[in-house]
C-alpha cells in the first residue's frame, strides 16, 4: 500500500472503479414443486429479519437450537468490533447435533461415508451410532489425552466419517478444534498446530485418492517436527485406521507418542461423556486461512452464535429437512465442510454425505452413481467441480435416476454459462440452484437467493440473507447506490451470528484487516460504524442481486480453495538460489484461477530447469499440492516502482495477456517488453478486456 499515494496509484484507484459490463442474465423461477415443501416460503422473512428488527430477528435462528440456559442478551456491542452474541446462554454443539435427536431419529442416518472404491460400500453411522462414537471418543479425548475445554486440538484428516465424530467429541467437551485440509502438507499443519498451541495432533493413517493409497502418516512426522521447531511441543499423536487392525502408512509409530485410536477406543467402550455446557461465547473451532501476509491466521469461530447461524441458514436456504438425503462435495477441511456438511445438516437431523476421493474416480458418471444409489436430493458443490464434471461428463448426469429438488454453487464466481449446465442437465430442471457467497470468516452465507422465494439469475449470488445488510463502497468510503453500474468493495454494514470472534491470538490484525478500512469512528460503539470489509469486488445492479467479482487483495481463489500468494513467495524465498519472488493469478477453465510463480534468481545462479523444479517442490512440500504453480518463470529482473516495489499487476497482465497499463513510472521499464516476449513470444497479443480481479490484481501496491 506505500505506493497508494502517489498520483499513477491514485488514477489506478479510481480506474477500479470504472464501470463494469456484462450482459444482463435472464431469471428463473423456483420449480413449483420446490416452493410447495420448503422451509422457507412466506415472503414475510424479510419483514422479520428488517432492519428495524435487528439484533432481535435473529433469535428465530437461537431458538432453532437447545439451550442449557436461554441468554440475556441477543447482541453485545461494548467492545467494538468483537461483537458477542447470545450472551448469557449455555449450550453444547455436539448435544444439538447428536443427542437432541435421538429421541425421534436415533436409527436414521446421521453420515453416510462413501469410499472412493466402488467396491467398498458406503458406511452408515445411525444417530445413535453416532452417539455411541462420539462420546467414546470423547472419553479418550478427556481421559487418555488428558485434554478439557479451551484446549486446542489439529485434525489432520480426510474425507472420513472419523473427521466429524472427531469434531464433535471434541464439541462435546469444549476443546477447540483446528482442523487443517488433508490435501496440506505435514509442514503447513505443523505451523497451524504451533500457531493454536495444540500438543495432540489427530490424524488418519491413510486414505485413496484417484484409486491411490495415500501415505497421510507421514505428514505427521514433519507437522511434528514443524510444530516442534516452532517451540510447540507435540505429545501425543492419535492415529484413525482407515482400516482398524491393518496400518497402512509407513512411517513409524512414535512409541509413547503415536496411538491408534481403534487400540486405545476399546478401553472405553460403552462411556458416556456429558456434554459440557459451553458459554454460547466460548470458542468452538479455529479455521485457518490464507491473508494478505505469508501467514495464515486462525479465524476463531465461537459456540452459540455460530450454530445458531449455520442451522438457521441450514434451513432456510439450504432447505434441509430432516428426512432429506444431503450431499455436500466441499471438503471438510474447509470452512464449507465445517458449516455446511457437519454443524449445519447435523444440527437438523439430515443424512449428510461425505465422500472420500476424486469426483471424477474412476470415470465421470461416479458422483450421480452415488446420487443415485443413496438417493440424494440435496447437492451441494463448487464451480470448479461443476466445470470439471461438466468436462469430463457433459451428458453423464442423464444416464442415472437421481433427483435433485435443490442444489448449491459456492466458493467462486459461477459463469452463466455453466450456472446453465448446472440447471438443465444437472438438475434436469427440476432443482433450484441458490449461489451462496461468504467466506471462511463469516461462519456461513451472506449473499443467496431465499430457493422458495426469489427468482434464480445465473452468475449473481443474489440479495443480502435475511438480516444481513451488505453495500458496496468506493475507496473514499461512499456507498456506490444500486443500479450505477459501478464496480466496488462489498461490506456488511452489521454484525451477524456467524462472523468470526477474532483472529487467534491477534486482536489487532481483526480489527486492521477487516474494520480499519472502512470505521469512520474508532471510538464509536454503534455497529452502525463498523461495516465489514469482505475483501471482495462486487456490483449491485438495480434489481438488488449481488454480482461477486472476486478478490481484491492478495489472495487467490484456486479452484475454490483460498491460497495467499504471499504464502507462495515466502516458500520460493527459502529456495537458496531465488532472490526475489511474485505470485500472480492466472484465469484457468476449469480451475477460475491458477497461481504463476515469477523468480528473479541471486547473481551467481543462471537459470535451469532444476531451479524450476526446486521452486515447484518447495511450494509442495511446504503449502501442499493444490498450490502448485502452473509455471515457473526465471526472469531476468522483476519489474519495479523506483521506491523498489516489485509491480505484480504488471506481471498478472503479461501472464494473462492483458494490457499492463502504463509502466513509464517504473524504475526498469525495458524489462517489461523483456518478460512479456519470454511468457507470450514475440507477438503482441495484449488485450483490455478480462475479468475484474485479474484487471485489478496488485493495483494497490
Ligand atoms: O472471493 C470470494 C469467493 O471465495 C472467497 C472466500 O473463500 P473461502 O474463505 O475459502 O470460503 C469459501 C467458501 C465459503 C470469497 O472472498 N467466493 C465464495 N463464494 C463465492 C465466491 N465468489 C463468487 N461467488 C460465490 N458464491
Amino acid at each position: 500500500m506505500a505506493d497508494a499515494k502517489s498520483n499513477s496509484a491514485v488514477a489506478e484507484t479510481n480506474e477500479a472503479q470504472i464501470a463494469v459490463h456484462w450482459k444482463e442474465e435472464e431469471y428463473f423461477d423456483p420449480p413449483a414443486s420446490f416452493v410447495a415443501q420448503a422451509n422457507l416460503n412466506d415472503p414475510a422473512v424479510n419483514e422479520r429479519f428488517a432492519e428495524k428488527n435487528f439484533p432481535k430477528c435473529f433469535e428465530e435462528y437461537a431458538d432453532m437450537l437447545t439451550w442449557f440456559r436461554r441468554w440475556d442478551t441477543v447482541l453485545d456491542t461494548s467492545d467494538p468490533p468483537f461483537w458477542k452474541w447470545f450472551v448469557g446462554g449455555k449450550i453444547n454443539a455436539s448435544f444439538n447435533c447428536v443427542d437432541r435427536h435421538l429421541a425421534k431419529h436415533k436409527n436414521k442416518a446421521a453420515l453416510i461415508a462413501v469410499p472412493e472404491l466402488e467396491n467398498e460400500d458406503p458406511v452408515v453411522i445411525t444417530y445413535q451410532e453416532l452417539y455411541v462414537r462420539v462420546n467414546e471418543f470423547a472419553a479418550l479425548l478427556r481421559d487418555f489425552a488428558g485434554l478439557k475445554a479451551g484446549d486446542r486440538v489439529t485434525i489432520h484428516m480426510p474425507m472420513v466419517a472419523e473427521l466429524p465424530i472427531t469434531m464433535l467429541a471434541c464439541a462435546r467437551l469444549g476443546i477447540v478444534h483446528s482442523v487443517v485440509f488433508g490435501g496440506f502438507s505435514g509442514e503447513a499443519c505443523g505451523l497451524r498446530a504451533a500457531d493454536s498451541g495444540s500438543r495432540v495432533l489427530i490424524y488418519m493413517d491413510g486414505y485413496y485418492r484417484s484409486g491411490k493409497m495415500i501415505d497421510h502418516k507421514a505428514a505427521a512426522e514433519i507437522a511434528v517436527a514443524t510444530a516442534e521447531k516452532e517451540g510447540q511441543s507435540i505429545d501425543k499423536v492419535l492415529v484413525w485406521r482407515r482400516y482398524p487392525g491393518k496400518y497402512v502408512s509407513a512411517a513409524p509409530m512414535v512409541k509413547g507418542r503415536d496411538f491408534f485410536v481403534d487400540d486405545v477406543v476399546g478401553n472405553y467402550r460403552g462411556k458416556r461423556v456429558d456434554p459440557v455446557p459451553m458459554d454460547a461465547e466460548a470458542p468452538l473451532f479455529l479455521m485457518y486461512t490464507s491473508g494478505t501476509t505469508g501467514k495464515p491466521k486462525g479465524c476463531q469461530h465461537r459456540t452459540g452464535g455460530y450454530l445458531a447461524y449455520v442451522t438457521g441458514t441450514s434451513k432456510y436456504i439450504q432447505d434441509i429437512h430432516p428426512e432429506d438425503v444431503y450431499w455436500c462435495m466441499a471438503d471438510i477441511g474447509w470452512i464449507t465442510g465445517h458449516s455446511y456438511i457437519v454443524y449445519g445438516p447435523l444440527s437438523l437431523a439430515a443424512t449428510s454425505v461425505i465422500y472420500e476421493g476424486v469426483p471424477t474416480f474412476p470415470d465421470a458418471g461416479r458422483v450421480w452413481r452415488i446420487a443415485e444409489r443413496l438417493d440424494v436430493n440435496i447437492f451441494h458443490t463448487s464451480p470448479t467441480a461443476i466445470r470439471m464434471l461438466r468436462k469430463t461428463g457433459p451428458e453423464e448426469p442423464k444416464k442415472y435416476h437421481y433427483r435433485f429438488k435443490h442444489m448449491t454453487t459456492v466458493g467462486e464466481p459461477i459463469e452463466p454459462d455453466v450456472w446453465r449446465w448446472y440447471y438443465d442437465v444437472v438438475g434436469k430442471r427440476e432443482a433450484v440452484i441458490v449461489d451462496t457467497w461468504w467466506q471462511t470468516e463469516n461462519g456461513g452465507f451472506l449473499c443467496s437467493t431465499k430457493p422458495g422465494i426469489d427468482r434464480m439469475k445465473p452468475g449473481s449470488a443474489g440479495p443480502g440473507m435475511p438480516g444481513i445488510y451488505p453495500t458496496i463502497k468506493d475507496e473514499k468510503n461512499e456507498d456506490i447506490p444500486a443500479g450505477s453500474g459501478k464496480a466496488g468493495n462489498i461490506c456488511i454494514r452489521n454484525p451477524w451470528p456467524g462472523i468470526m470472534q477474532t483472529i487467534w491470538g491477534d486482536r489487532d490484525r481483526f480489527v486492521r484487516q477487516y474494520y480499519s478500512k472502512y470505521c469512520k469512528n474508532p471510538q464509536s460503539k454503534d455497529w452502525r460504524d463498523w461495516p465489514y470489509f469482505a475483501a471482495d469486488g462486487a456490483v449491485l445492479p438495480a434489481d438488488g442481486y449481488f454480482r461477486i467479482l472476486g478478490r481484491v487483495d492478495d489472495v487467490i481463489n484456486v479452484a475454490g480453495h483460498r491460497l495467499g500468494t504471499k504464502e507462495l513467495e515466502s516458500a520460493c524465498l527459502t529456495v537458496e538460489e531465488v532472490a526475489e519472488a511474485a505470485v500472480v493469478p492466472v484465469a484457468d477453465e476449469v480451475k477460475g484461477r491458477v497461481p504463476e510463480v515469477y523468480v528473479a534468481l541471486k547473481p551467481a545462479y543462471a537459470p535451469s530447469k532444476e531451479i524450476t523444479d526446486k521452486v515447484v517442490a518447495t511450494i509442495e512440500t511446504m503449502i501442499g499440492k493444490i498450490a502448485r504453480p502452473r509455471k515457473v518463470h526465471i526472469v531476468p529482473d522483476m519489474p519495479k516502482t523506483r521506491s523498489g516495489k516489485i509491480m505484480r499487476r504488471v506481471l498478472a497482465a503479461i501472464s494473462n495477456t492483458l494490457d499492463t497499463g502504463d509502466i513509464t513510472t517504473l524504475a526498469n521499464p525495458d524489462v517489461v517488453e523483456q518478460i512479456r516476449v519470454a511468457v507470450q513470444g514475440k507477438e503482441k497479443v495484449a488485450t483490455k478486456e478480462g475479468p475484474e480481479d485479474l484487471k485489478q490484481f496488485g493495483k494497490e501496491e
